[in-house]
C-alpha cells in the first residue's frame, strides 16, 4: 500500500519542523510547497539527508507548484507571515487572509479529499476563511490551537506541581488569542481537578491564576524572546499530533478550532472546542457544560472571533 501523502503549505519555521517530524515519525511522504523559490526544495533535501542517520522511510519533495500536492491525504497550512514583538495575532489578518485565498484555491483544485489543518494566524478567522475559500466539507477543515495552548498549560502546571507532564491533562477552549479560556475545572493531575489541588494545598489560587495568564500569553512570551518570529517547535508538534490522529484513525480527544453548529449554542462558528479526531476528520464536537464564569469567558472569546470574521468579510467581499 502506498504511503500517505502529507502536503505542507508553507515551508517556513513551522513548515520545516513539520516536515522533519512527519518524516521521523514515518507518517507518510512529504511535499513542501512555498512561494519562496528554493526554500521548500532546500529544506526537503536537507531533511531527506538526515534519513540515513535517523533511518526513516519517507520521501521528501519541495515545490513551488500546487500540482505537486495532488492527492494529498493531509494538508497542513502555515503559509503567511508570523508576528513580531509588539504585534497581536490579529494584526496579521489582512495579509494572511489573501494568503488563505490562494491556499484554499490550491487545495480545492489539487487535494480536495485532504484533511486540512490550518496553523496560520489569527487562527480561528483564518481557518474559517480557508474553509470558505476551499469549499471543502467542514469536518475536513480545522485549526491547530487548542492542542498547543493546552500543551503550554500542561507544561507550566507540571513545573508548578513538579510532576511528569504525562500526568497533567488540561483543556483550553475558545479562540486562539488573548481571550482563550483555560478550563481549570477540566484540567487535572492524574485525574485530580486543579481546584481540588488548590484545596489540598498543592498550590494556591494566586499561583494558578498566574499560570492561566502565562498560558494566555504563551505565544507572546516566545515572540518576545525570539524577536524575529513566533513559536515553531511546539506548534508543529501539536499539528502532527492531530495529523496522526486522522491518518491512524486514533479517535483522539483533542481541543482544536472546529466548525461548531449546534453544540455550545453556536451556529456555524469556527472556534476552539473539544473534538474527536479520526478517519472522518472532526468526527465529533464534545458539548461540555460550562459554569457561569466559564461561559462568560467563552462568550467573550466567541465575540472576539466573530469580530475577526466580520473584518475578513469587510476586506474580501466574496466572503460576505
Ligand atoms: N503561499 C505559500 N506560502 C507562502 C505564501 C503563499 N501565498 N505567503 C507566504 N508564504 C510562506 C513564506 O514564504 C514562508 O516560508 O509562508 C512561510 C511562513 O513561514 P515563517 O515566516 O517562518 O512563519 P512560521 O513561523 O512558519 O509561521 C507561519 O503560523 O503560527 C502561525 O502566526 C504564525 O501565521 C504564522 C504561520
Amino acid at each position: 500500500m502506498a504511503r500517505p501523502k502529507i502536503a505542507l503549505i508553507g515551508a517556513g519555521q513551522i513548515g520545516g519542523t513539520l516536515a522533519h517530524l512527519a518524516a521521523m515519525k514515518e507518517l507518510g511522504d512529504v511535499v513542501m510547497f512555498d512561494i519562496a523559490e528554493g526554500t521548500p526544495q532546500g529544506k526537503s533535501l536537507d531533511i531527506a539527508e538526515s534519513g540515513p542517520s535517523e533511518g526513516f522511510d519517507a520521501s521528501l519533495k519541495g515545490t513551488n507548484d500546487y500540482a505537486d500536492i495532488a492527492g494529498a491525504d493531509v494538508c497542513i497550512v502555515t503559509a503567511g507571515v508570523p508576528r513580531k514583538p509588539g504585534m497581536s495575532r490579529d494584526d496579521l489578518l489582512g495579509i494572511n487572509l489573501k494568503v488563505m485565498k490562494s491556499v484554499g484555491e490550491g487545495i480545492a483544485k489539487h487535494a480536495p479529499d485532504a484533511f486540512v489543518i490550518c496553523i496560520t494566524n489569527p487562527l480561528d478567522a483564518m481557518v474559517w476563511a480557508l474553509r470558505e475559500f476551499s469549499g471543502l466539507p467542514h469536518n475536513k477543515v480545522c485549526g491547530m490551537a487548542g492542542v498547543l495552548d493546552s500543551a503550554r498549560f500542561r507544561h507550566f502546571l507540571s513545573l508548578e506541581f513538579d510532576v511528569s507532564m504525562k500526568d497533567v491533562t488540561a483543556f483550553v477552549l475558545g479562540g486562539h488569542g488573548d481571550t482563550m479560556v483555560p478550563l481549570t475545572r477540566y484540567s487535572t493531575v492524574a485525574g485530580i481537578p486543579l481546584p481540588d489541588l488548590v484545596k489540598m494545598g498543592w498550590t494556591t489560587q494566586e499561583k494558578l491564576d498566574a499560570i492561566v495568564q502565562r498560558t494566555r500569553d504563551g505565544g507572546a512570551e516566545i515572540v518576545g524572546l525570539l524577536k524575529t518570529g513566533s513559536a515553531f517547535y511546539a506548534p508543529a508538534t501539536s499539528a502532527i499530533e492531530m495529523a496522526e490522529a486522522y491518518l491512524k484513525d486514533q479517535k483522539r480527544v483533542l481541543p482544536c478550532a472546529a466548525y461548531v453548529d449546534g453544540p455550545f449554542g453556536l451556529k456555524g462558528t469556527y472556534v476552539g472546542v473539544p473534538t474527536v479526531i479520526g478517519a472522518n476528520g472532526i468526527e465529533k464536537v464534545i458539548d461540555i457544560k460550562l459554569d457561569k464564569d466559564e461561559q462568560v469567558m467563552f462568550n467573550k472569546s466567541i465575540d472576539a472571533v466573530k469580530g475577526l470574521v466580520e473584518a475578513c468579510k469587510g476586506i474580501d467581499s466574496s466572503l460576505a
